[in-house]
């Protein structure tokens, strides 16, 4: 099918990468194979979203709550993500894409968090899709973050100020606060929630849930999740 059954194209995508322990465990491997295939799904979507024309995509990578799982499963995650940013660098540059993380990424090991600042400076100067992940990331966290910071604001220019603050002077304190909001977001392996990611940036996106795995989710299935944007009429609450 041509890209035309794709369009119009939302500006921004982010998407919640569910199933990747599933789709191992359904294969008899362990939880480990789902990630690393699904950091080939992480490049062929990224790399299908930047032909398009897309201009942000964020991918909810590791939330805060997935500190909680067993260690030996963060420490091959954060070796897969260290793993990942390194390689991705020629393509990254190649692409012109931009990348950039969200989340407390001082919680990060140090290593992983020096390839990421090096990704990151390599690429700030690109002009093409912004590849954004997150990481270490819970969106209530960056509210309460942005609450303080707005706070903090009222403090110094005195009471009066309360009255006057604007959704623009919170979006001022979120991690990154030129993001885009998302037009779509997409969440793999059927579920239907959000789980704390960009609770702000996510107030008038259009949901798309797949039934397949992350790991399966390819250009294909991605095509699907822009067809089924494409078809949808956006009224913002309007009549
Ligand atoms: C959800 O699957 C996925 C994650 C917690 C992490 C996402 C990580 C990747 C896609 C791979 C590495 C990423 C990059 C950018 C290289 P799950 O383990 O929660 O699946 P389950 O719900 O079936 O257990």
């Amino acid at each position: 099918m041509s890209d035309a059954s794709l369009t119009p194209l939302p500006e921004s995508v982010a998407i919640i990468m569910d199933g990747n322990g599933r789709w191992a465990e359904e294969r008899g491997e362990p939880r480990f194979h789902g990630h690393e295939v699904g950091a080939e799904s992480v490049r062929s979507v990224t790399r299908e979203c930047a032909r398009l024309g897309i201009k942000e995509l964020t991918l909810y990578a590791f939330s805060t709550e997935n500190w909680r799982r067993s260690e030996q499963e963060v420490g091959l995650l954060m070796g897969l993500l260290a793993q990942f940013l390194v390689q991705e660098r020629d393509e990254i540059m190649d692409n012109g894409i931009v990348f950039r993380a969200i989340g407390e990424l001082d919680q990060l090991p140090p290593a992983v968090r020096e390839e990421y600042e090096r990704t990151r400076d390599m690429s700030a100067q690109n002009g093409g899709m912004i590849l954004r992940l997150a990481l270490s990331y819970g969106s209530r966290r960056e509210l309460l973050r942005a609450a303080q910071g707005v706070a903090r604001l009222a403090l110094e220019q005195g009471e009066g100020a309360v009255e006057a603050l604007g959704e623009d002077d919170l979006r001022r304190f979120l991690y990154d606060p030129s993001m885009r909001d998302p037009d779509l977001l997409i969440r793999t392996a059927g579920e239907m929630r959000l789980s704390n990611f960009l609770l702000w940036q996510l107030s008038y996106a259009e949901l798309y849930v797949a039934e397949c795995c992350w790991p399966e989710f390819r250009e294909a299935q991605l095509h699907e999740a822009l067809r089924s944007f494409a078809a949808r009429e956006r009224r913002y609450g309007k009549a």
